[in-house]
């Protein structure tokens, strides 16, 4: 892809880049990344920095194959079986392996790291020329919504990030994320594999965390994803001077109106979703009210984002 922004830069730059201890943002069919190599202190902390992170937050660290992801963690018959489903949107959380070469801020000094193969192509092929696991949360500042284009990576950083551009990510909504202890596994956040696949592959059922347990998962804070504008969920049609993000055959002739699937497919609303909550939040209008989307498959991730989104901020 030829650079077409001042902080574009090319796969070659990018792996350069990482390598000498900087951050730089890359696609994954998630959410874009800001990533660093994950050995690195110094260079973590500057993930911090970049994002304004709270450091009791630890990071997931992206790794080629499940051979990389096996430096720094040792897998249960559980985890081997659940990593099968890399590459692909899923976190596992499991036991720091001693030794593991990784910097203690990635785990913010916990006993377990969040590990994932991403499956987007030019992610995989960062990965491969950096030669090492790179921790990665999600490229934008802090508290605000993920980022699905590089455009939206952009915009939060006032082009203060060089970006690898790998055009819109195809899933849109962060990993979800499990928690392995042995054979217990534990969802501590919805995201872009569904529960249901997941325990139709395990062939058991899955545990939940409640959402409001901040030891599981450090970083679910109640107000996360937050837009500018309040969010309305449920609600059937926009109010006068509400914009609107629709799901499903509508009819309203509202301005500032964005449907997130017209047919009601929850695969197509998951990719639009931050998009779309950028794009309504723009418009400057005070207020956002949402359809109500169904809560199954993929519908899980998405309620959980817009719930987060709709929360009363800190
Ligand atoms: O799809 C994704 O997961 C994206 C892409 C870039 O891979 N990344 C992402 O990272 O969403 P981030 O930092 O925005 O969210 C990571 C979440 C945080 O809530 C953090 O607390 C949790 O993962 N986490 C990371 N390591 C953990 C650990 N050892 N134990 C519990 N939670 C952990
Ligand atoms: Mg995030």
């Amino acid at each position: 892809m030829q650079p077409g922004h001042p902080t574009d830069i090319d796969l070659e730059t990018a792996a350069a880049l990482l390598k000498s201890g900087e951050v730089c943002a890359f696609p994954t069919e998630t959410v874009y990344g800001l990533g660093a190599i994950a050995s690195s202190s110094e260079a973590v902390l500057k993930i911090f920095e970049t994002k304004q992170r709270p450091r009791f937050n630890p990071l997931i660290v992206h790794c080629a194959d499940i051979d990389m992801a096996g430096t720094l963690t040792r897998f249960s018959p559980t985890a081997s079986r659940l990593a099968t489903l890399w590459p692909g949107p899923l976190t596992l959380v499991l036991p720091l392996r001693d030794g593991a070469e990784i910097s203690d801020l990635v785990t913010a000094g916990l006993k377990t790291i969040g590990l994932r193969v991403p499956a987007h192509p030019l992610a995989q092929r960062l990965i491969a020329a950096v030669g090492q696991p790179l921790a990665a949360p999600s490229a934008n500042p802090s508290g605000r919504i993920s980022p699905t284009s590089a455009d939206q990576v952009r915009d939060m950083f006032d082009g203060r990030v060089p970006v690898l551009d790998g055009g819109p990510c195809s899933t849109g909504l962060e990993s979800t994320i499990l928690a392995v202890e042995d054979e217990k596994v534990t969802q501590l956040r919805a995201g872009g594999l569904a529960s249901a696949e997941i325990e139709r592959h395990l062939g058991r059922a899955i545990e939940f965390a409640a959402a409001d347990d901040a030891i599981a998962a450090p970083g679910m804070m109640k107000s996360h994803y937050a837009p500018r504008a309040a969010l309305r969920l449920n609600a059937p049609g926009p109010e006068e001077g509400e914009a609107y993000l629709a799901f499903g055959p509508v009819r309203t002739e509202a301005s500032n109106l964005l449907n997130l699937s017209e047919s009601g497919d929850l695969k197509e609303s998951a990719r639009n979703l931050f998009a779309y909550l950028h794009a309504l939040d723009a418009t400057g209008m005070a207020r956002i009210a949402v359809a109500p989307i169904p809560e199954e498959g993929l519908g899980e991730a998405i309620n959980d984002r817009l719930r987060r989104a709709a929360a009363p901020r800190p």
